[in-house]
């Protein structure tokens, strides 16, 4: 008889254990074992959370190259069905060869399981039948598994599920994630101590009774927003360094709806706007997709959402500081440019207004669609159409890790008709069907890849802009661990062409994610090693740097209300000289908004203690020697780039610290 040695991990997180009686058989190039029953001296321990388990499977004759095994596990009479969830099974064959069998998904039935030698196949090199029979048997059971639903016309699809339970173990939360994280405001009111505050619907009658609330739970950041808010070289700073570092562009052309004059912004001469452009020291935030946008009611109250546009100057001593307000698209005598030397009031509610459509615009387009629901579509398109054996999906699905369960609660308690954004804030309803729509027409590939985006938005060298700084250090970082993985697997253009997977998912992506929108530079086909190492590094970036970016910060910017109202209940002044505090405080939300917005940018920036950071594999899901020193040298150049930014956060008054590569989680889980 030839002995196989089987070592069966289990893996080491809650609930993993399972107490049934599990059953292999191996299969092979020249032949396969019996179904052996796994059962050795740890008996019914064998398989509890973190046991790695050795058995004997011994045949006849050599069963040359192992190509799979079968897993099934079988209750036994007094024990319950359970789900187990195994990482991973070595086998070492009497010849000495040593196979390794990734698993790291629940079996919680008592069907049979096939899964692959770790070794990473595409569909064209996977000669043996059996690897090909359980290559397009794996994708069919999971396009049963994962279907495309539209949950609104004109946005990205998204994952069939008609509630929480629906959805396929393998994208579920883990417990300790689950009980961790209930989504629901509530939960975040009750940490903020805020509960009673709820049903209020009254106005604030000061800006400390604003604070009284907010000083239960501060950041080191969002106290100093709190310190700073009304600061213009902080105003200035956010659109480089806060939540949305996406808007803000160089300016090298007044907007013909936005009539600013050198009077206007620099009345002692001391620079012409010309000149200044010239220089390019003149920047402009357009909040043009809010125009037209209906707002809200909330409390029985009308509420105000602007479209504003601001200009913004560098000055030498390297502030960015904002010189221009106009709040509505069309210039027009009610709807003054407002200036630094206008009244404290008038000014500092202009920014409100810029403040409160940059929370709508940021959290629609920057965040909701351009990171949570584009990583859901790659995701998707992922487990429909790239079997478990393929690099793609070695590669990419440790980057998918709860994204779709993210997105399912963000549908179900955010942006749902009962949704905390629907009611609260000013675009929900309708306004933010129409702003999704609007933001799904302005992606362009180029704008989802840094390095193009900078240089589009004219934004290569003006200095401070620490996302700039970090993120193209990660996108460089992210793509030499792309590209050194793919090339490994791609040998030639052809073999991309070649590889009807990866072609049916990136079609699946342009068809499914960007609607088959043929303008907007999106790949509907890969034609190069190169084009597809792009796509990949945009993908990796996008759910771990990107998201990081526009998610960490919610609260430590959004936590001191008067800096990103959610909402505004007065309209902004049409003339200049009337707007006192007063105004202010009636124009600020309702106690109750205030509350829910704090809860939920609370809840959102939090993080999970199963945490897994940017470029840590915790799943090995490569066995082979290349993939695996690249993986190393990724990890080696994170932790460098880590400590780099550590280093220069020590000379920052406010440290930037969103897209340290330790901070930066895998994938968008959040
Ligand atoms: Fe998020």
């Amino acid at each position: 008889m030839l002995d196989y040695e089987v070592t069966v991990f289990t893996a080491n997180r809650a609930t993993a254990s399972t107490f049934n009686n599990v059953f292999i058989k191996l299969i092979g190039s020249s032949g396969e074992s019996e179904r052996k029953w796994l059962w050795n001296f740890k008996g019914a321990s064998a398989f509890v959370r973190g046991a790695v388990a050795c058995f004997r499977v011994s045949c006849c004759t050599s069963l040359g190259k192992l190509v799979l095994i079968e897993l099934d596990k079988q209750p036994l009479l007094l024990f319950p069905e359970d789900s187990w969830f195994p990482a991973k099974v070595e086998i070492k064959s009497p010849e000495g060869a040593c196979y390794t069998f990734p698993i790291y998904r629940w079996i919680n039935d008592n069907k049979v399981h096939r899964f692959r030698e770790g070794t990473a196949l595409k569909g064209f090199e996977d000669k043996h039948h059996l690897g090909r029979n359980s290559r397009e048997q794996e994708l069919k059971e999971r396009q049963e598994d994962y279907c495309w639903d539209v949950y609104l016309e004109g946005i990205p699809h998204c994952l069939k599920a008609d509630d929480l339970l629906s959805l396929p173990y393998e994208v579920r939360f883990s417990f300790t994630k689950q009980t961790e994280f209930l989504f629901t405001a509530g939960a975040g009111l009750t940490e903020l101590k805020l509960k009673g505050l709820a049903e209020c619907k009254m106005g604030w009658a000061d800006l400390d009774a604003i604070n009284r609330v907010f000083c239960c739970k501060q950041t080191d950041m969002s106290d100093y927003v709190q310190q700073h808010w009304k600061d213009d070289d902080f105003f200035g700073y956010q659109f480089l360094n806060g939540v949305n570092p996406m808007l803000i562009r160089r300016c090298t052309v007044l907007p013909d709806n936005f009539p600013v004059t050198d009077n206007m912004v620099f009345p002692d001469s001391q620079f012409s706007l010309a000149e200044e452009m010239e220089k390019g020291n003149i920047f402009l935030c357009d909040y043009k997709q809010m125009d037209g946008v209906k707002a809200s009611t909330i409390n029985d109250k009308q509420q105000y959402l602007m479209a504003p546009l601001v200009l913004l100057h560098k000055t030498p001593d390297d502030k960015l500081m904002p010189i221009a307000i106009q709040l509505k698209q069309k210039p027009a005598e009610d709807n003054p440019i407002f200036l630094p030397s206008d009244s404290e009031y008038d000014w500092l509610l202009a920014k409100i207004f810029v403040r409160s459509a940059d929370f709508n615009e940021h959290q629609l387009n920057v965040h909701l669609l351009r990171t949570h629901l584009l990583a859901e579509v790659f995701a998707v398109s992922l487990l429909r159409n790239v079997p478990m054996v393929h690099p793609l999906y070695k590669l990419l699905i440790p980057h998918t890790r709860y994204t779709l369960q993210i997105n399912s609660l963000a549908r179900k308690t955010l942006i749902s008709e009962e949704g905390v954004f629907t009611k609260f804030s000013a675009s929900g309803g309708d306004g933010m069907i129409t702003i999704l729509r609007r933001s799904l027409t302005s992606v362009t590939y180029s704008s989802l890849c840094v390095p193009e985006d900078i240089a589009e938005r004219g934004l290569k060298d003006i200095p401070n802009f620490y996302y700039r700084d970090d993120g193209l250090r990660l996108w460089n970082i992210i793509n030499r661990f792309v590209c050194g993985v793919l090339s490994h697997y791609y040998k030639s253009d052809h073999e991309v062409k070649q590889d009807s997977e990866l072609q049916q998912w990136i079609l699946d992506i342009f068809e499914h994610g960007f609607l088959s929108h043929p303008c907007r530079g999106i790949p509907q086909k890969l034609n190069t090693v190169d084009e597809l190492i792009k796509f990949v590094t945009m993908v990796i970036f996008t759910g771990s740097a990107q998201h990081a970016a526009v998610n960490t910060g919610q609260y430590d910017y959004g936590g001191w209300m008067p800096n990103t109202p959610i909402s505004l209940k007065l309209p902004p002044p049409t003339k200049k000289g009337e707007a006192t505090e007063e105004t202010m405080l009636k124009t600020l939300p309702d106690v109750n908004v205030t509350v829910q917005g704090m809860a939920t940018m609370w809840l959102l920036s939090q993080q999970s203690s199963d945490f897994v950071p940017l470029g840590q594999y915790p799943e090995e899901h490569f066995s082979e020697e290349t993939p695996r020193q690249m993986i190393k040298k990724f990890q080696k150049e994170l932790k460098e780039l880590s400590a780099a930014i550590k280093q220069r956060n020590k000379e920052l008054k406010v440290p930037y610290t969103y897209m340290d590569p330790e901070e930066v989680e895998n994938s968008v889980a959040i």
